[in-house]
């Protein structure tokens, strides 16, 4: 069975990396990566293959940065054209990225069964362009894999046969369990000169938090106002980057000696701060699944989360501008939620999905 695995954007590549891992050595089945090239940085492509021991991508589609029907249009272009020359069996998109759904419609179109792993989740906000891409893909798959509960009653609840969901769990906690030890070994906190518990750990991509000069300047005070209390750590992504450049926010970020700044960092070594710190404050998917799993506070910067099982039984609490510091005074003090794991991340999930694709093969 010949399957190919998409891979576009960063956190797709902790997904299809415990399941590549997985396939190697299965003699039925031939998996092969497809890098779409959405992210395309050494830091935010090779840097996260290596410290994902991932092979060299076996196709590349060559599709850098553009705006959303650049690339969805591209994409479908590029992969169509992979798929008449090389067939696969199964095509398995992860997460909701840009390539998810474009990959899952050219694949579908050429009747080649479509599998999505971590399907089902929902914001119910139609203007991030991940629900869209979500929606879609979820409207067209054959096999449906989801992370938690929610994911299954969302689906069901949109008309899809419960026979074709399977809840497998949560992917993002093979690639930690998997990457552990090397994890812990990192000493990117030395490097930073960094206490165990005496930094928070930022991050910010959403266009709905960066894209709007107004809005980043404020995320920017209060991040130096944060500064004042606790030692504030920042990888910048490259969309954030660009746009504090472009609102000249950047060199006022530059200028707090308590705000330490930084390139986007490797798997390994942005998991390690993740480990070591005190509390995380963002607006990341995946973020707000391996701080509920590791049990570190974290606080999204946004008005809804397509992942509630991490608020509900997890660690993380949706905040505003208005709200953010009086969660922060609960970790601070000690006061905040403690957490539970959710049901089937477990570091087992590639198995899961495994055992479905041989039934889904017949061997
Ligand atoms: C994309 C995903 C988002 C995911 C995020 C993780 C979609 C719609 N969005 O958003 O769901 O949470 O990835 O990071 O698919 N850029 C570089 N170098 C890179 C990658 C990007 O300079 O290696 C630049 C792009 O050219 C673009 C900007 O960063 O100008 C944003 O990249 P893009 O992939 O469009 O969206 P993300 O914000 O990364």
């Amino acid at each position: 069975m010949k399957i190919d695995l998409i891979a576009a954007a960063r956190p797709n590549f902790m997904k299809i990396a415990p399941l590549y891992h997985e396939l190697k050595n299965d003699k039925d089945v031939k998996a092969r990566i497809i890098h779409t090239g959405q992210h395309y940085d050494r830091n935010m492509f090779e840097d996260i293959f290596k410290d994902l021991e991932l092979p060299n991508p076996h196709v590349s589609l060559g599709i850098g940065g553009g705006t959303h029907a650049y690339q969805v249009g591209s994409l479908m272009i590029e992969y169509e054209k992979q798929l008449l020359k090389d067939r696969a069996d199964l095509v398995i998109v992860v997460g909701d990225v840009n390539a998810t759904m474009a990959c899952a419609v050219t694949a579908k179109k050429l009747h080649i069964p479509v599998a999505h792993l971590e399907a089902g989740l929902r914001s119910f906000d139609m203007t991030m362009p991940e629900e869209i891409n979500r929606m879609v893909t979820d409207s067209i798959s054959d096999y449906f894999w989801t992370p938690s509960i929610d994911g299954n009653e969302n689906l069901v609840r949109s008309g899809i046969d419960p026979q074709k969901i399977e809840f497998v769990g949560n992917i993002m906690i093979d690639s930690l369990e998997m990457m552990r030890e090397k994890i812990e070994r990192e000493d990117i906190d030395k490097k930073f000169n960094l206490n165990r518990k005496d930094f928070v750990l930022v991050t910010f991509h959403r266009p709905s938090n960066v894209d709007n000069k107004e809005r980043l300047s404020k995320i920017v005070d209060k991040l130096i106002s944060l500064s004042q209390k606790i030692k504030v750590v920042f990888p910048i992504h490259p969309r954030t980057l660009q746009n504090l450049k472009n609102f000249f926010l950047f060199e006022k970020l530059q200028k707090e000696k308590n705000i330490l700044i930084s390139e986007p960092l490797s798997y390994k070594q942005f998991m390690k701060l993740i480990f070591e710190c005190r509390f995380v404050l963002t607006d990341s998917g995946g973020i707000q699944e391996e701080t509920t799993y590791l049990k570190i506070p974290c606080l999204t910067l946004r008005d809804n989360t397509e992942r509630p099982v991490t608020v509900t039984k997890g660690t993380n609490t949706l905040v505003t501008l208005e709200n953010v510091d009086e969660n922060i005074e609960k970790i601070l003090n000690g006061n905040y939620k403690k957490g539970e794991i959710p049901l089937l991340w477990d570091g087992k999930t590639a198995l899961r999905v495994h055992k479905e694709i041989r039934k889904i093969g017949n061997f």
